[in-house]
């Protein structure tokens, strides 16, 4: 098949950016075009200084250091790159809704919609369109509706190729895709887009299918993980209750090749963009079939995930004396996963809100995270005193007249650190909170800190 000569691709995020590079790095001879109306994305995408991308992902400087200026460009002439594209990926946000008819579970298509219209407007001859966002299946209908209003001339096949990287090892996951998924009606426009995968990925990874399930693979493969994550959670609190130990649960129904051993590991509940707002939109999507109860089949994935949230917080404040107003607490991560600067539904936004509204003073420490973006996430700035919040460069500044310290996120360097240092500049009795099971129990306690750790009885 043809290869395309010019790929447009519109958002320049956590998707887009990376999306992006790893193509170019793969298919030198295509040149893609990152476009976005934030200027100061596109300015950071452009930084000269590489440890100053506006994502961050382990790998990613080194692919847009190869190819940045050679065929990988980002920019904020949005409507130049449509027209000189012949493929263009819709790669914009597609968030819940925060009001109107759906709120709280339909995707807010609003970005989705803004960009079909700049290309049905921009685009010149023929155009193929890649819904790269993760959309509501049956979006690609409206798509097509809002590009066959356009002027005579122009073209559009649509595709849909949903994203499968995870955050933090986003370059890992494009360079060696599972799959590749791509549905479509125009198997002219489905072997063009295959013909550019087919570069570095094998046929046999190249599925294709028609326009609804592609759409709606992206949101049951979501909703299929995260399921794990609160079954798993729930059985934690149970373990907790009972004696037994989630680790070990989870290596003896782990070993089943049924179940399989990934995405059983217990935690403070699954945050990132893409888990509750895909159920969510799933659920909506069910109720709007009538299918009631496999919307509250699913619903009941994101209750729990926020229940669990809730509890590490609560049973924080019952460990230390019922009260933590006043004391401080180091908070040990706040993006929602390792390796990524990204906060969003991080589950250390709720654990520490709960805290806050308990009158704690948090001391909080993120290699990656900004002191703006917790400001944001928490929706007060930092301070000092009762229910105030503070960012410190290491564990031991956190851990100095602290309380008890949480382990919120997973990142390396929490792995192994000095307790006896740490345990010595807290106030006692101490604690540790090890909200991910991460942390080397065995030097904690014999540091003299009392543990808890998520799932085990
Ligand atoms: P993001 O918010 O990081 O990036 C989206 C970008 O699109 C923003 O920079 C925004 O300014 C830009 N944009 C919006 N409307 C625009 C317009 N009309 N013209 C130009 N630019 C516009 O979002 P993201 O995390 O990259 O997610 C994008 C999509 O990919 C979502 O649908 C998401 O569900 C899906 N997805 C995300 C992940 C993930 O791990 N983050 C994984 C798979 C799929
Ligand atoms: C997810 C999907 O994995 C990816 O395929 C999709 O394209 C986007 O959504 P992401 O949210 O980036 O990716 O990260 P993921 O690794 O799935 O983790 C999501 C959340 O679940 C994190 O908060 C993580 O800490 C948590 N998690 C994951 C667990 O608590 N336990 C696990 O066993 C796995």
């Amino acid at each position: 098949a043809p290869l395309p000569q010019r790929i447009c691709c519109i958002g320049a995020g956590y998707v887009g950016g990376p999306t992006m590079a790893v193509i170019a790095d793969r298919c030198p001879a295509i040149t893609v075009t990152v476009v976005d109306l934030n200027a100061a994305r596109i300015a950071a995408w452009n930084d000269p200084d590489l440890s100053r991308l506006p994502v961050y992902e382990p790998g990613l400087d080194q692919v847009v250091g190869r190819c940045r200026g050679r065929n990988l460009f980002f920019s904020t002439a949005v409507e130049e790159a449509i027209a000189a594209a012949d493929m263009v990926f819709l790669s914009v946000n597609t968030p819940t809704k925060t009001r109107g008819l759906g709120a709280g579970q339909a995707s807010d298509l609003k970005w989705v919609e803004a960009s079909a219209r700049t290309v049905a407007k921009a685009a010149q001859g023929h155009t193929i369109v890649v819904e790269k966002s993760t959309l509501p299946v049956r979006t690609a209908e409206a798509v097509k509706a809002i590009l066959g209003a356009g002027v005579a001339g122009k073209s559009f096949s649509v595709l849909s190729n949903p994203e499968f990287l995870a955050e933090g090892t986003a370059i890992g996951d494009l360079e060696h895709p599972d799959r590749v998924l791509i549905g479509g009606d125009d198997p002219a426009a489905i072997d063009v887009l295959a013909a550019v995968y087919a570069h570095w990925v094998s046929p046999e990874r190249i599925l294709r299918t028609n326009l609804w399930s592609s759409e709606l693979s992206k949101l049951t493969a979501n909703a299929f993980l995260a399921q794990r994550i609160s079954s798993i959670n729930g059985i934690a609190a149970f373990c907790e209750a009972t004696g037994a130990d989630v680790r070990e649960v989870a290596r003896a129904i782990g070993a089943d090749s049924r179940i399989g051993p990934k995405f059983l590991q217990a935690g403070p509940g699954f945050g990132g963009s893409c888990f509750q707002k895909d159920i969510l939109n799933l659920v909506y999507l069910c109720r709007h079939y009538g299918l009631e109860e496999v919307a509250a089949y699913w619903e009941q994935v994101v209750r729990l995930n926020t229940w669990q949230q809730h509890r590490i917080a609560r049973l924080v404040v019952t460990r230390l004396f019922g009260t933590v107003t006043g004391k401080r607490l180091a908070i040990l991560g706040f993006a929602f996963k390792a390796d990524t600067n990204d906060t969003r539904e991080s589950p250390a936004i709720r654990i520490a809100r709960d805290l806050l509204e308990e009158g704690a003073q948090l001391m909080i420490v993120d290699p990656k995270v900004s002191e703006r973006q917790i400001g944001l996430d928490l929706g007060q700035p930092a301070g000092e005193g009762e229910g105030s919040w503070r960012l410190v460069a290491s564990v031991e500044a956190a851990a100095l007249g602290a309380d008890a310290l949480l382990l919120l996120t997973e990142w390396e360097q929490f792995a192994a650190l000095d307790w006896m240092a740490i345990a010595a500049v807290m106030r006692q009795p101490a604690w540790l909170f090890d909200a991910r099971g991460r942390a080397d129990e065995a030097a904690a306690r014999a540091a003299g800190l009392n543990v808890w750790r998520i799932g085990q009885g």
